[in-house]
């Protein structure tokens, strides 16, 4: 990997029952997945407001992945049916605006779920790096 080679930034919303729990188990289990990958738990994906996404994207994300419990697994019992049909309606906003559908997206990963959880990180990074950083509702004010 030459010095240049361009990483892009992904903030993952992990809801704290199952997917925080699922990166964990990566972790202890040594399954490699891009350190540019950072994580923020959430108590449940659906606490996760859109506007906590159109953030990221103006401070610099190129990408943004929300991680919840698989349905009907939700630790408050429907949470991520509310995340999968906010997250529908946004992301096509986004996509209105410009912000390609491969940036983001809903992953469900459960506490058992290492292997997938890594294996969802850098299946997203690599479709990220491939669209090149994100420029579209990037404030420049937030730039360090
Ligand atoms: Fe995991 Fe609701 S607690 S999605």
């Amino acid at each position: 990997m030459s010095m240049n080679e361009y990483k892009p930034l992904i903030v993952a919303f992990c809801c704290n029952w199952c997917s925080y729990a699922g990166a964990d188990l990566a972790g202890n289990n040594r399954l490699n997945y891009p350190a540019d990958v950072k994580i923020i738990r959430v108590p449940c994906s659906c606490r996760v407001n859109p506007m906590f996404v159109l953030r990221a994207f103006q401070r610099g994300a190129d990408g943004v992945i929300l991680c919840g419990c698989h349905p009907g697994d939700c630790h408050y019992t429907s949470g991520n049916y509310y995340t999968r049909r906010r997250m529908a309606l946004l992301f096509s906003m986004l996509d209105y605006l410009g912000i390609e559908r491969e940036r983001t997206r809903v992953e469900w990963v459960s506490a058992a779920e290492g292997a997938k959880f890594a294996a969802t990180m850098n299946d997203f990074v690599e479709t990220v790096a491939a669209l090149g950083e994100n420029k579209r509702l990037e404030d420049l004010r937030c730039k360090k």
